[in-house]
């Protein structure tokens, strides 16, 4: 056995069987076992290491006996060994897969045609070359029938798929964190629920400057038609969460109130849409006009 096969083979050989068998019994979940567990990357290293001076000690016995041996005996078992390794012969597998014939052949490959001096030589086809084209051969057949007579998924089908599954998880993953509302996915809440918390927000923070009925005072009337940068859910939700213009004192709520509570608020500032506050400040900005 270990004269049959040369060790460049017998090492990876050995190693591969190792990590494989590793992975198999070594529970890991999506990653490979010695990434998961940086030990079993040390112990394959070691087993590695192990492998190669077992290759080498062998090697050193071997040579031992071999000056021991006698003349002829040392002729017929250097004969026997290149005998064996003749299949390892890099240069002998190249020749081979090329399906070349030395030059001294050539004479019988000469075809017995002559164009003004140009001959034509009759090789063979490269045995990898007529080899692959068998194996495309085989690999068609496979191919035809899984997607052409057995409705293989294809590419588009496949994509579907996909993009089905991960649709499902983003779903999921939104009913897990419900605070994932921006201004472009904001809507208008108008459960009773949902606009006593905005109202209560409101009270809190807002009140101060835009009054409890939204008349206005150091801000905007919030009650009227007019909007200063934009009404509908959107635009106030990202004034809110953003702030008013610099300078103006409308600070950018979203570092002090989740997502789902600017939408809250947001929804109760549109709630006093057509109600009539007590001191109303005069009307600023534009009539918004959803499109
Ligand atoms: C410190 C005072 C102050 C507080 C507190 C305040 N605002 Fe404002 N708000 C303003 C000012 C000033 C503006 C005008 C900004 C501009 O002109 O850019 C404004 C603008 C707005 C607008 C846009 C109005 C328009 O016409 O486009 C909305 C909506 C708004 N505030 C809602 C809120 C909400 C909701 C709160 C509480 C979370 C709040 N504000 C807290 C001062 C305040």
């Amino acid at each position: 056995m270990r004269h049959a096969i040369p060790a460049w083979i017998r090492i990876p050989v050995f190693f591969l069987i190792i990590a494989g068998a590793l992975e198999f019994l070594v529970d890991s979940g999506d990653n490979y076992a010695f990434v998961e567990h940086p030990l079993l990357a040390v112990v394959l290293l070691v087993f590695l290491l192990l492998l190669i001076a077992a290759e080498f000690i062998l090697d050193a016995f071997e040579n031992i006996m071999f000056q021991a041996l006698s003349p002829e005996a040392k002729e017929k078992y250097m004969a026997a060994q290149q005998e064996r390794m003749k299949k390892y012969d890099l240069k002998e597998l190249y020749r081979k897969a090329m399906g070349t014939r030395p030059i001294s052949e050539e004479r019988d490959l000469v075809l017995d045609h002559n164009y003004d001096g140009i001959k034509e030589l009759d090789n063979k086809l490269p045995p990898w070359w007529l080899y692959s084209f068998y194996a495309s051969i085989i690999f068609a057949a496979g191919y035809m029938a899984y997607y052409h007579i057995f409705d293989g998924e294809n590419q588009v089908a496949e994509y579907e798929t996909e993009m089905l599954a991960a649709k499902l998880a983003v779903e999921e993953y939104k009913k897990n964190a419900p605070d994932l509302v921006d201004a472009e996915s904001v809507v208008l809440l108008t459960e009773t629920g949902d606009i006593e918390k905005g109202a209560a927000i409101y009270q809190t923070n807002c009140m101060a400057c835009h009054a409890a009925d939204g008349g206005g005072g150091i801000g905007p009337n919030l009650a009227d038609e007019h909007w200063i940068l934009g009404g509908g859910i959107k635009n106030v939700f990202h004034t809110i969460s953003e702030g008013g213009r610099a300078g103006k004192g409308m600070i950018a709520w979203k570092s002090s109130l989740k997502p789902t509570e600017i939408q809250q608020v947001a929804s109760y500032v549109l709630s006093l849409q057509g109600t009539t506050p007590a001191n109303p400040k005069e009307a600023e900005g534009e009539v918004w006009a959803e499109e």
